[in-house]
């Protein structure tokens, strides 16, 4: 495991739990947000450690990152970058699809450049299953063609090609991890945290985009950092892309809703909208296959509804003790 790294996107939902991983296994971590999601918040405890650095900056601003890393790296080089910039507003790549071309494929194109410089020579980036579309049968990493139907799918899809073309060019080493929905505390967007948002600004009605009948796999943050961190210290090949996911497992949107109803204002009326995608380019439904990732010697612990009811507590205690 990488004991000097950059992490893009650290002061994320994400990354911030990464970082903290990173620091309890003994690495020096330079952590860079542009802060248009991220939270200092988020970085609590990072930000007193003396092996973290957190630079408030744009990964688009290549000359800004050419010198942060140049200073940084004069103590010793980088190993590697874990890259998670990104635009996660899906619905906001939808209205401008500007949002996902800067932050989601030139983030990856523009960090290229600078690993590339400074002789960074791997890196571990969070692609989606947006990247699939809506695939008739099992997504298995091998299924093809890929059509993804949201610019963030499509800006993640180019941002693997990038790092494949980058691999002939200078890295030694990349892996993609393809995410399903990631839930847990420090969320920043997602349906759990909508509804706990929604239920408390008005307690007596939860409104639901889409008939509540979508269902997708849900996993726990904390299981994802580990199968990350799983993934890059045991696969060995130049290009390593691996689904991370639960097993034949899904859960339901009127699951969650009701889940967090009962959590968070118990009687609340539920009133869902018609039809089964909650906006455009939202995949209603899919079935992920993460056999590749159990052949490496990993499993889930939770299931997709244990990971949603543990997330549903952290994210409405979360939101309850906020001002
Ligand atoms: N949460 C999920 O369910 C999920 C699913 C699939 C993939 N992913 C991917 O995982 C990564 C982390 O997602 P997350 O859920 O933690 O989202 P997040 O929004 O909490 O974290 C992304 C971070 O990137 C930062 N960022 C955005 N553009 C930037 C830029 N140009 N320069 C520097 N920083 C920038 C944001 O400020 C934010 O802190 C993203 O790449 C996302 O696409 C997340």
């Amino acid at each position: 495991m990488s004991t000097k790294c950059l992490v893009t996107g650290a002061a994320g939902f994400i990354g911030s739990h990464l970082v903290d991983t990173l620091l309890d296994g003994g690495a020096t971590v330079l952590g860079i947000d542009s802060m248009k999601l991220g939270r200092r918040a988020n970085l609590e405890s990072a930000l007193h450690h003396p092996r973290f650095k957190l630079a408030e900056l744009d990964v688009n601003d290549v000359p800004a990152m050419m010198k942060l890393v140049a200073a940084e790296a004069a103590a010793g080089p980088f190993e590697m970058a874990w890259h998670l910039a990104a635009n996660s507003d899906i619905r906001a790549g939808v209205a401008d699809s500007d949002v996902d071309l800067r932050d989601t494929f030139l983030t990856t194109h523009h960090l290229l450049k600078v690993l590339r410089e400074h002789q960074i020579p791997r890196i571990a980036f969070a692609s989606t299953s947006a990247i699939y579309g809506e695939q008739p049968g099992l997504m298995r990493e091998d299924v093809g063609p890929l059509f993804p139907i949201s610019n963030y799918g499509a800006m993640k899809l180019a941002s693997e090609a990038a790092l494949s073309a980058a691999l002939e060019a200078f890295l030694k080493q990349a892996w993609i991890f393809r995410f399903p929905n990631v839930v847990g505390s420090r969320a920043t967007h997602g349906a759990i945290y909508d509804f706990a948002h929604k239920l408390r600004k008005n307690p007596a009605e939860l409104e639901v985009l889409g008939d509540g009948s979508q269902q997708k796999p849900y996993f726990h943050v904390a299981d994802l950092i580990e199968a990350m961190r799983f993934i890059v210290g045991r696969a060995t090949e130049r290009l390593n892309f691996y689904n991370i996911g639960t097993e034949d497992n899904v859960t339901s949107v009127r699951y969650m809703a009701e889940a967090v109803v009962r959590r968070q204002a118990p009687g609340a009326r539920i009133k869902y909208g018609t039809g089964n995608k909650g906006w455009v380019g939202d995949v209603p439904r899919f079935n992920y296959s993460i056999e590749k990732l159990k052949q490496l010697g990993w499993a889930p612990r939770l299931t997709s509804n244990q990971a949603v009811d543990r997330a549903v507590d952290e994210i409405v205690s979360e939101i309850n003790q906020a001002p």
